[in-house]
């Protein structure tokens, strides 16, 4: 039977200081168990309000300057302070800041007065501002299509429609709809440039100039980033070979290229990655994080549209979430594999 006290002095010594405790095997492993242990302790009714609020809760944290006017503090920060910053009456704010403290979000230092925590300073980063704006924006961006997933799994096996769809009441896309709401899409191309930063990138498994780049001359096309969003592969693959010889082609939407990054020698394509690839010969057609967005019929459309372009040197790199059929120890889910697949000019990947 396991010692509640002594479980509890362990733990605050843990929360006092979480960066030196243990081996990262060891971290990961209590990270798990505590999050089991949390699930088996609470009662059926926690479990239920838990569910769908933490991202609500971060998204009102943000949206009512309440973390901003937390961290602008120079200690814990009064009730008041907080309800004249956020406009939000105190009777209200308080059952807020409840719930922000449960979820780890500020801490009561005493009664009415609050502190940040190291949950909500992350969520004041501008990464996290747009990885909270991507998922739950207004509840108008993944959220609505996250609570109608139920009703599209019931949709007829042949129905097109998404969740998204279903989610937004729209027959457009995600990526269409985006067009039409900028702010959401800026930060989601912000997101996707950032939420990988920290990782080792393709251009670290793969010597691209040594594997792609011999023999090149001025007029070939050494890479083309399909459906690249703002282009900031471009920029990594001129930063990793600076005088790289031929042309690099930046890919997608043209409303999504207007805001794409200015890279020297990166030409920017308005092209729809479905129709056959107008640039022939390339080096190599790059597809980052395009295909886990699709079922494997329009990843093989996607795919199809490329062969007729294929030249006998030209490959198709693949960068995406690849998962094993064997599920996954809960250590490696979070990790993301580089699939560099090398083709030959059938196109097969
Ligand atoms: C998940 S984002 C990945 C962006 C970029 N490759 C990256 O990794 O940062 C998917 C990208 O595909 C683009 N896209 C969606 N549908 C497209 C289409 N039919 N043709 C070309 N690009 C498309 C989107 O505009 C978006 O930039």
């Amino acid at each position: 039977m396991a010692n509640p006290q002594l479980l509890i002095d362990q733990l605050k010594l843990l929360v006092g200081t979480p960066d030196s405790y243990g081996t990262e095997e060891q971290r990961h492993e209590i990270k798990r168990l505590g999050r089991l242990a949390s699930n088996v302790l609470e009662a059926p009714f926690e479990t239920m309000q838990r569910l769908p609020l933490p991202l609500v809760a971060a998204r009102i944290g943000q949206d009512c300057h309440v973390f901003s006017t937390l961290a602008a503090g120079q200690d814990s920060v009064d009730l008041d302070t907080i309800s004249q910053a956020s406009g939000l009456e105190p009777r209200i704010l308080e059952s807020i800041m409840d719930y922000l403290c449960n979820q780890g979000m500020a801490v009561q230092a005493e009664s009415h007065r609050y502190l940040l925590t190291p949950m909500s300073r992350l969520l004041l980063l501008p990464l996290f501002g747009d990885a909270v704006t991507h998922f739950v924006r207004s509840h108008d961006n993944c959220l609505p299509g996250f609570t109608a997933l139920h009703r599209a799994l019931k949709e007829p096996r042949d129905s097109t429609l998404t969740a998204f769809q279903l989610g937004q009441h729209t027959d457009e896309d995600f990526y269409t709809w985006m067009e039409t709401h900028p702010t959401n899409q800026a930060a989601f191309h912000r997101f996707m440039k950032a939420q990988f930063a920290s990782l080792p990138t393709w251009l670290d498994v793969l010597d691209f100039k040594t594997e792609l780049g011999c023999d090149a001359e001025a007029t070939d096309v050494m890479f083309v980033d399909v459906g690249g969003g703002n282009g900031s592969q471009c920029a990594g693959l001129r930063r990793a070979w600076p005088d790289m010889t031929g042309k690099m082609i930046l890919q997608d939407k043209p409303q999504v290229l207007e805001r794409a990054l200015q890279v020297e020698g990166v030409e920017k394509m308005g092209h729809d990655f479905v129709r056959e690839q107008p640039v022939k010969n390339a080096r190599a057609y790059y597809f980052r994080q395009i295909m886990h967005n699709y079922d494997d019929d329009v990843c093989i459309t996607i795919l199809k549209a490329h062969i007729g372009a294929m030249g006998n040197h030209s490959v198709i790199l693949i960068d995406d979430k690849v998962l094993p059929d064997a599920k996954p120890p809960p250590r490696c889910a979070r990790g993301r594999v580089h699939g560099c697949s090398q083709s030959g000019h059938e196109g097969n990947v």
